[in-house]
């Protein structure tokens, strides 16, 4: 057998200290990254950061305890030439007792907080006044549903600041996991089952979030945002969104279409076309249940769950043949000719 030269040893070590450096300063990047779970925004996530980091802490001190002491035996009691047996103490019950006792209380030092965290968490607190919202995870996109103020949209949601938000959450094909990091730590959502969760956010702001189990092959672009807002511009746009569906706001869309005949041509393409079969969208009398509810579809930020942009470029892009922006999704390449593409796309982003 070759032994390895020294030098390639050393240049060994050397790359592993150097990978070492650079997997720390990544990690500096990813405490300040937009899924960063260690960097919590709301009271939820960051007890459950903080149950992580008290893990990270004490076995970390373990660790240093531990390797000193190994470092130290291995230093007196190494080999001094002279082939003397050290002593020996099999079933030193001292021994025995400080190394099981000491595991047991550290176990127990760690359990206490979670097992508490795990039941303040269990249930929404007494005299929550909760923003309730429905969550339900399709191949490959979000649905949200306000019961309470009849609001319906998708992978975008919005929320006030300071206030319990509760779900309840469920799945409409397959297992998914609902997921905003810096919210509150990630909970499953199966078919046929309902799964619970709340959280807080701290303050007003945009957060990311994603779909953390595999569902198939657009699973990595199941995403989502969450759009904190202060009280006041939530009712805002709790009230843009409950306009949207009635008749007097339909009407007044009706003048600002008369005045713009590409406008009235995708909203008749939307309604006659294949559209209307999967979304709803109350301004074009539709009721489609497939889809994503598509009211006030013009104030989304992005389009295809988050993954991209909403602009009119990229709409055009996704209504022509969505399975090239988005390999796996079961909307179907438009028959659309590019005029009739560009009409409903105008149409769609001006429903704000
Ligand atoms: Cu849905 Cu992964």
């Amino acid at each position: 057998m070759s032994m390895t030269p020294l030098s390639s040893t050393r240049s060994t070590v050397k790359k592993g200290f150097l990978a070492l450096g650079i997997s720390f300063l990544s990690g500096c990047e990813f405490a300040n990254a937009p899924q960063s779970f260690i960097a919590p925004e709301g009271q939820v996530a960051r007890l459950q950061s903080d149950l992580f980091m008290l893990s990270v802490w004490l076995l970390s001190a373990i660790l240093v305890v531990v390797t000193a002491l190994l470092v130290y035996a291995l230093w007196r009691y190494r080999d001094r030439g002279d082939d003397k047996m050290p002593y020996q103490n099999p079933g030193d019950v001292r021994f025995e007792v400080v190394w099981t006792v000491i595991p047991v209380l550290i176990i127990i030092f760690l359990a206490v907080p979670t097992v508490r965290a795990t039941y303040h968490l269990a249930s929404l607190p007494a005299g929550a006044d909760p923003v309730e919202v429905k969550v339900t995870g399709y191949q490959y996109w979000w649905k949200f549903e306000y019961p309470d103020l009849g609001i319906v949209t998708a992978n975008e949601l919005h929320i006030p600041a300071n206030r319990h938000v509760n779900f309840k959450l469920t799945s409409a094909d397959v297992i998914h996991s609902f997921w905003v990091p810096r919210l509150a730590g990630k909970i499953d959502v199966n078919p046929g089952q309902k799964t619970g969760l709340w959280w807080v956010a701290d303050r007003p702001g945009v957060y990311y979030g994603q779909c953390a189990e595999y569902c198939g092959t657009s699973h990595a672009n199941m995403r989502m945002r969450v759009i904190v807002h202060t009280e006041d511009d939530f009712n805002a746009w709790v009230d843009s969104m409950v306009a949207a569906r009635q008749p007097a706001v339909a009407a007044a869309t009706d003048n600002a279409i008369q005045e713009s005949d590409i406008l009235a041509q995708g909203r008749r393409l939307f309604t006659e076309g294949a559209c209307a079969a999967c979304h709803t969208l109350h301004d074009a009398g539709a009721t489609g249940n497939i889809g994503p509810d598509l009211n006030n579809f013009g104030q989304r930020q992005t389009l295809a769950a988050g993954v991209y942009p909403n602009t009119e470029e990229n709409l055009r892009r996704w209504i022509k043949d969505p399975p090239e922006m988005k390999p796996g999704v079961l909307m179907p390449r438009s028959t659309f000719s590019d005029d009739e593409i560009e009409a409903v796309s105008k149409y769609l982003l001006s429903l704000k």
